[in-house]
């Protein structure tokens, strides 16, 4: 499984980079928003999300627009922004449309908020180099995220979808709306390609509270061999 962030904060993705397991960054409007980005400087905190991350790690950028003709004119300026842009479309009619042109025109297109099995399949057939099943917020509509998730792995391995892809690999399934480590455990077990984490899920990813009781003991007995 491959890390991608779910942010679009520079410092945390600055950060994150640093670790050494960073694959990836997605973003959206309401991340966009959080960090109080501005209308005009979007292209240019997408590019250094983009020199951040190198040019072998993608990075998600949505377009808002509603019709195919606007999201293909959104979606070809966002691609000239770096190479390793990847747009970011919401699943609806005018987002596959979108998609079958923007594919066809070599630039890679995640569709993000999917929600079911078809709506997957068809994300697929329309040339989505990502897909994006949401956990968090199925789950917060009481229904089970994990299991929406494991449903969409099995259903798009079941067909050959390598065509999608620049270098013959299978299309990737990003789990997105994580909410826990436990989240990002269940979908490796299930086979997701990508989870993208928000920096606080990624800070607990790293933590265990046996490591936590483990590093304390080993520090506790080197003073005392310090002190021998
Ligand atoms: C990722 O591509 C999505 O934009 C993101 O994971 C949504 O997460 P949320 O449901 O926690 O807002």
């Amino acid at each position: 499984m491959k890390f991608f962030l779910d942010t679009a904060d520079l410092a945390e993705i600055e950060e994150a980079a640093s670790w050494g397991a960073l694959a990836g960054v997605t973003t959206n409007p309401s991340l966009y928003a959080k960090i109080g980005g501005k209308l005009d400087d979007f292209h240019n905190h997408m590019k250094r999300i983009c020199d951040i991350v190198g040019p072998d790690c993608p990075v998600s950028a949505e377009s808002v627009a509603m019709t195919r003709d606007e999201i293909v004119a959104d979606g070809r300026k966002l691609a000239e922004i770096a190479p390793n842009i990847v747009v970011k479309i919401p699943t609806m009619v005018e987002g596959l449309a979108a998609t079958h042109t923007l594919a066809a025109e070599g630039i890679p297109v995640n569709m993000t908020l999917c929600f079911s099995v078809p709506q997957a399949l068809l994300a697929a057939r329309a040339g989505a180099r990502y897909i994006s099943p949401f956990i968090g917020r199925f789950d917060d509509i009481s229904e089970d995220g994990l299991e929406q998730v494991g449903n969409i792995v099995t259903a798009i391995n079941n067909y050959d979808f390598t065509a999608n892809t620049a270098n013959g690999e299978q299309v990737e399934i990003i789990a997105a709306s994580v909410r826990s480590a436990n989240h990002v455990t269940q979908c490796a077990l299930m086979g997701a390609d990508i989870a993208t984490v928000p920096f606080g899920v990624l800070k607990k990813m790293v933590q265990h509270p046996l490591t936590d009781r483990g590093l304390d003991s080993f520090m506790k007995d080197w003073e005392k061999v310090a002190n021998a």
